[in-house]
């Protein structure tokens, strides 16, 4: 079958229409291992920008991935303006774990990414995230299993949870 056809049939099944946005789930090391930047940061204020956009000025807290934000800088987030666009929504002096790309410069985020406020992250997670477990484990694929299909034994540091198999 031709690998066009292959996935057409894919997403024919698996993925909702295209009024609403559609991600695959992630666990949080991988949506920050293919993030540009993962931070802790607090919404200071938000504005529309251009057409369909939000911008959310925040103030970074930490960056658990590279060097860019630095921690204290006020930086802009961009997102869309609909959760249908895959747009998120931030609460302004809310603090966040906030995971997205930078596109032309300017950072942007969208419901794909692990956007949670920052307390509501286990205990694990926050010690993951700042001890550099998630960083540092990237050649550690996680892969969503479906009942019990999981196909390997674990060898991940990060502990099992239901719907996720450990390579
Ligand atoms: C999103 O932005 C568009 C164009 O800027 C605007 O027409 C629309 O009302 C906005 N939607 C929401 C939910 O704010
Ligand atoms: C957000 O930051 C940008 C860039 O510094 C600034 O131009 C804009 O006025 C700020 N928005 C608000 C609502 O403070």
């Amino acid at each position: 079958m031709r690998v066009d056809v292959l996935l057409f049939l894919v997403f024919a099944c698996c993925v909702r229409p295209s009024s609403s946005c559609s991600c695959f789930p992630t666990h949080v090391q991988t949506s920050i291992c293919q993030a540009d930047y993962a931070i802790k940061a607090t919404i200071l204020s938000v504005q529309d920008s251009e057409d369909f956009t939000l911008r959310y000025n925040v103030t970074v807290e930490m960056n658990f991935k590279t060097g860019q934000p630095t921690p204290s800088s006020v930086i802009s987030i961009f997102t869309t303006n609909n959760s249908a666009l895959c747009g998120v929504y931030f609460s302004v002096g809310e603090t966040y774990l906030i995971v997205g790309n930078i596109v032309n410069g300017e950072y942007r985020t969208n419901l794909c990414f692990w956007n949670i406020i920052f307390s509501d992250l286990s205990d694990f997670q926050m010690f993951a995230l700042k001890r550099r477990i998630y960083v540092n484990n990237c050649d550690c694929e996680i892969y969503q299993c479906f009942g019990l299909e999981c196909q390997s034994e674990a060898d991940c540091i990060v502990p099992p949870e239901q719907t996720y198999c450990y390579y």
